[in-house]
């Protein structure tokens, strides 16, 4: 039941900002939203950033939480989003290493207010909840 209220208000967050609006202005440029890995590897050296798909599910098995607790788990993971959006670091980047040494580090989105990244935090997370990435 908790996971279901999730997903039924998963678009707008607790600040009533759109995170799947806040992803296609600021972020679609970069990361592609879906994608195969098939497509992925054919159409590498036309993108410029991993896929979103791919970043999610990245965070999603990096981050641990002792005793596996879901709401920990999507807490700690949408707080480690809106710090790295704010300040990209080679010192704390979770992708694939691979990943950003052909890409670079991610340029800072620090236009975006605490709100808006909080939103894009929650769609990443809550966006490909249960969708693999193959
Ligand atoms: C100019 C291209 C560009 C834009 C725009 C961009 N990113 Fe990125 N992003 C990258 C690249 C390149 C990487 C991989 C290197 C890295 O991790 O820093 C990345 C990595 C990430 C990661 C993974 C961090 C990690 O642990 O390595 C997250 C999360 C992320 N981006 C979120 C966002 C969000 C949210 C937005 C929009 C608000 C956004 N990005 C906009 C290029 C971009």
């Amino acid at each position: 039941m908790k996971k279901l209220s999730i997903l039924l208000f998963a678009t707008v967050s607790l600040f009533g900002v759109d995170g799947y609006e806040v992803y296609k202005n600021n972020c679609a440029a970069c990361h592609v939203e879906m994608i195969t890995k098939a497509e992925t590897l054919k159409t590498f050296n036309k993108l410029k950033a991993p896929p979103m798909i791919e970043v999610s599910r990245q965070l999603k098995d990096t981050i641990i939480i002792k005793g596996d607790d879901d709401e920990v788990h999507r807490f700690v993971t949408i707080a480690f989003i809106k710090e790295y959006i704010k300040n990209p670091s080679l010192d704390y980047f979770m992708c694939n290493a691979g990943a950003v040494d052909h890409f670079g580090v991610m340029p800072a989105q620090s236009h975006l207010s605490d709100a808006e990244r909080q939103a894009v935090g929650e769609w990443i997370y809550d966006r490909y909840d249960g969708v693999e990435f193959k």
